[in-house]
């Protein structure tokens, strides 16, 4: 997968995707990620990208053109294009495993006091990562990226992921516990040093059960 991600603040992505699992991922070839400052596509001679909002009010917002050239010129048949802003589709689980079946996002990182509203038109997918609001879109990029390189094939464990929390089956992740046995008084379930897989598979599965009814009811839905 490839994916490049348009931003006027391409340093705060100097180190995130240099530790763990992503850089392994990115190592292996799994994915190609690309930072790209698209101050660099404004026509302007200071290379300005924002400007004042007709009908007045506060703050500058972002222009439509140094956007629109920068996801032209990286655009091709196999591109799905992303705006990362509040008023989005509230990010889910179910949206990472899509994306991760993706060829090549661009990700569109907001800014200011917002952007000209005909850059929606670019977009194939508006995504909020939740109801807070961010000072741009970066963290919600790191955020999507994350989510999503994790699902591409041969980056973790399969396994490991298909037992996640909020995967298709909706649970929450059951307790694990490693050593020691017994930590300042608190004992690992005896279950789980019993042996028995079976019933080690079904005391996981009921204890999910039993977190997402007392802490996500919703998901049971
Ligand atoms: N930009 C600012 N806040 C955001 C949010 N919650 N999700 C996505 N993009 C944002």
């Amino acid at each position: 997968m490839k994916i490049d991600i348009l931003t006027i603040f391409p340093h705060m992505f100097d180190n995130i995707f240099k530790e763990s699992i992503i850089k392994r991922a990115i190592e292996n070839k799994r994915v190609e990620i690309r930072i790209v400052d698209f101050r660099e596509y404004s026509k302007d001679p200071h290379k300005k990208v924002d400007d004042t909002p007709y009908g007045g009010g506060a703050g500058m917002v972002l222009t439509p053109d140094p956007i629109f050239s920068c996801v032209e010129n990286l655009k091709n048949e196999d591109t799905k294009v992303i705006l990362l802003t509040p008023d989005g589709e509230q990010y889910k689980q179910k949206k990472a495993y899509e994306l991760s079946k993706e060829k090549h996002l661009i990700i569109i990182c907001g800014h200011y006091e917002g952007f000209d509203e005909r850059i929606r038109t670019l977009a194939d997918l508006e995504i909020s990562i939740g109801d807070y609001v961010l000072t741009g879109g970066e963290i919600p990029a790191m955020v999507l990226v994350d989510s999503v390189v994790r699902l591409i094939p041969g980056v973790i464990n399969e396994k490991s992921h298909l037992e996640d929390s909020f995967n298709e089956n909706y649970l929450l992740d059951y307790p694990t516990y490693t050593k020691p046995r017994v930590y300042r008084g608190m004992e690992v379930p005896e279950v789980l040093v019993s042996g028995n897989h079976e019933k080690i598979n079904a005391w996981r599965q009921e204890q999910s059960l039993k977190k997402t009814k007392e802490r996500r009811p919703d998901l049971l839905k």
